[in-house]
């Protein structure tokens, strides 16, 4: 079996690597000849654990390879994936499928045998019926089928994902293409994942629905948070309590600053475009998207409690700045809204994150950079943990209390025990739980 990955992003470049390492013969093609030049010499584009290590090994192996040329790479392939970006469209919210469609104009000119030809990018229902019509419209004597193939993979853990799903969704009408998926995705025969067949619309909106019932959730949990600080209860053991009810399930629902990232925000907002305009709105969802981002505006005005009710001449120590961890992805991430709202309301940020901050400097103005967890905190009047990676998770303690100015810290993670904290002469707070003061 021969591939090509169309598309070196996230999800072109963890696909590609992982259908070679499943013994498929894989070529990942993309037009940045610089990123291209960059991975022949093993610089990945990304960080993502693990993913430098796989690529490494299936090149050498000669399973893998990296090309500027799609018209070659194309050529005598059995499939073609379409990973290319489909980032919300600047205005309307609507997924931008500038990228998709240029791409399929491309593949009908180097089409040579019979392929299929499938979206693995998130795309709007209609988006591969689409495809479909301008290879056919620019080849009238093009021989494929059309399928949609959705990724569920998360960044900081897209390896494991990919090799062990829940489920693979495929959407097709046709068997010939069903055969050719189902011998690429073999192995996950041998670990009984379960592969759902559909209609090529249906796949396509069921990816948006997985999406955007997880962003759901952690809405949900968000609010019951909201309500659990008005209350005097603990989220964290409301849900574990609703959790272990297998018909909800234990994932997802960590309470936190609001959801980001390069899918949840774009994907809500897209449904809702897509649901609007066929005339059946998803109420739901549209107040999930206006909650999240209601919430990660509201985020820095905790701090500023924390703060005395004055953030104005004081020093902030950000711990964390990517939408979450093991990950430099700055995407839609709560420290965006988080860092200059602080600095709108006059405090100085100093930030550390350990894999986000070439990004971060890109986005964020005014802040000072630091080096480690620990410079990050000399002389700050306050702590604010926005991602949880796993360094920040067993700080020393006294170490922190002695750069602080004043032992305040903000938990938008929930990574503490509010009685440890308190015993350790802190002032805590963090996301629907009581507030424990020293
Ligand atoms: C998400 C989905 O989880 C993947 O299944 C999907 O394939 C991917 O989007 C995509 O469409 O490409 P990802 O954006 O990498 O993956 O990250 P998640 O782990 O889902 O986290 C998204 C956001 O939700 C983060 O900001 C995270 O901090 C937040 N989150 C997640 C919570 O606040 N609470 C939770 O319990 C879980």
């Amino acid at each position: 079996m021969r591939i090509a990955m169309i598309g070196t992003g996230y999800v072109g470049l963890v696909s590609g690597a992982c259908f070679s390492e499943f013994g498929v013969d894989v070529v990942c093609v993309d037009k940045d000849e610089g990123k291209i030049a960059r991975l022949l010499d093993g610089v990945m584009p990304i960080f993502e654990p693990g993913l430098d290590k796989l690529v490494e090994t299936i090149v050498r192996a000669g399973r893998l390879r990296f090309s500027t040329n799609l018209k070659e790479s194309v050529a005598g392939a059995d499939a073609v994936f379409i990973a290319v970006g489909t980032p919300s469209r600047r205005g309307d919210g609507h997924a931008d499928l500038s990228f998709v469609y240029a791409v399929a104009r491309e593949i009908a000119d180097a089409l040579t045998g019979y392929a299929v030809i499938v979206t693995k990018s998130t795309v709007p229902v209609g988006t591969g019926k689409e495809v479909g019509r301008i290879i056919r419209e620019a080849r009238p004597d093009a021989q494929f089928d059309m399928v949609s193939n959705p990724e569920f993979l998360r960044e900081g853990s897209a390896i494991n994902d990919f090799m062990r799903p829940d489920r693979v969704v495929i959407g097709t009408a046709s068997d010939r293409a069903k055969e050719i998926m189902r011998n690429l995705y073999r192995p996950l025969y041998l670990i009984e994942t379960p592969i759902v067949f559909t209609a090529l619309e249906t796949s396509e909106l069921t990816k948006y629905a997985a999406n955007t019932f997880l962003a759901t959730k952690i809405t949900f949990i968000n609010e019951i948070a909201d309500l659990c600080e008005q209350l005097g209860c603990d989220v964290q053991d409301v849900a574990k309590g609703i959790g272990l009810d297998g018909r909800i399930g234990r994932k997802f629902l960590h309470a936190g600053p609001g959801y980001g990232g390069s899918c949840f925000p774009k994907d809500t907002l897209a449904l809702v475009r897509t649901a609007q305009e066929a005339g059946s709105p998803l109420k739901i969802v549209e107040t999930v998207v206006e909650v999240n981002d209601a919430r990660k505006k509201q985020m820095a005005k905790r701090v500023i409690q924390a703060l005395g009710g004055s953030a104005k001449g004081k020093t902030v120590a950000v711990l964390g700045v990517t939408f979450k961890p093991n990950t430099d992805d700055m995407r839609d991430s709560p420290s965006l809204d988080i860092i200059p709202a602080l600095q709108e309301a006059g405090a100085t940020v100093r930030a550390f994150d350990p894999e986000g901050m070439t990004e971060a400097k890109k986005l964020l103005d005014g802040v000072i950079w630091c080096d480690t967890t620990y410079e990050c905190m000399g002389g700050a009047d306050v702590v604010v943990i926005i991602t949880e990676w796993n360094e920040f998770r067993a700080l020393d303690l006294d170490r922190v209390k002695k750069l602080l100015r004043q032992p305040i810290i903000v938990d938008l993670r929930n990574v503490y025990d509010p009685q440890t904290l308190a015993a350790a002469g802190f002032t805590y707070i963090s996301i629907g739980r009581p507030s424990a003061a020293a």
